[in-house]
């Protein structure tokens, strides 16, 4: 399973990165407005300076909702770096847009998703990965890692090569359930990704090694 980081935030992707086990960089609006980058030019910027950190592919996403709208900006922030993915939500028009940008070999994530159906019209429309927002279904006590099992089930059945790439983590949980599910990506905060390190019985034989280490080696 691929392990991308969910934030527009620099140091974290940094720190991130520094694992030497980060496979790229997903973003979105709110991300985006949670560091203050705002205004078209400080946007591609942002994009640009992540593309130069991590060597993997990085979701931005569309503000457009109509179909013309999304194929300009699109095509703008595929320019931008040979490893942007076009974000785009799973709507009639993105729909459209996502089949537009595969026939012209743009890489695309469609976002938003919640049901196996969208999942099915994101796959048929060529979708590079799709995104079923898992937390924000647990937030609504439905089952967000059952929609994981689904979607990938469903593309198996059929061979769509679609990427299951489970968003909205929220905890260190989430990412083991995501991998069990078959999951192609797991997109995580960090703190969720450093999470997987923990465990109390690493820490104390950690620290009898050493204690050993220094009895005979004052
Ligand atoms: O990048 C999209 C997604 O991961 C958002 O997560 O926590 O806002 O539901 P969240």
């Amino acid at each position: 399973m691929k392990f991308f980081i969910d934030t527009a935030n620099i140091d974290q992707i940094k720190e991130a990165n520094d694992l030497g086990v980060l496979d790229g960089v997903t973003t979105n609006p709110s991300l985006m407005a949670k560091e203050g980058i705002s205004g078209e030019d400080n946007i591609k910027a942002h994009y640009v300076k992540i593309c130069n950190i991590v060597d993997g592919d990085v979701s931005a996403e569309v503000i457009a909702t109509d179909f013309e709208g999304m194929v300009r900006e699109g095509e703008i922030l595929a320019a931008l770096h040979p490893n942007i993915v076009v974000k785009v939500p799973v709507t009639k028009d993105g729909i459209k847009a996502i089949k537009y940008f595969s026939s012209k070999g743009i890489k695309t994530n469609c976002t938003l998703v919640f049901s196996p159906g969208q999942a099915l019209l994101a796959a048929k429309a060529g979708a590079t990965y799709v995104s079923p927002f898992i937390g924000r279904l647990d937030d609504i006590a439905s089952d967000g890692v059952e929609l994981i099992y689904q979607i990938v089930d469903l593309y198996s059945t059929y061979g769509y090569e679609t990427q299951v790439l489970a968003a909205s983590i929220r905890h260190t949980q989430h990412i083991i359930q995501c991998a069990e599910a078959g999951a192609d990506v797991s997109t995580c905060p960090l703190d969720a990704i450093l999470g997987l390190l923990k465990h109390p019985l690493t820490d104390l034989g950690l620290e009898k090694f050493l204690s050993d280490y220094r009895k005979l080696n004052p």
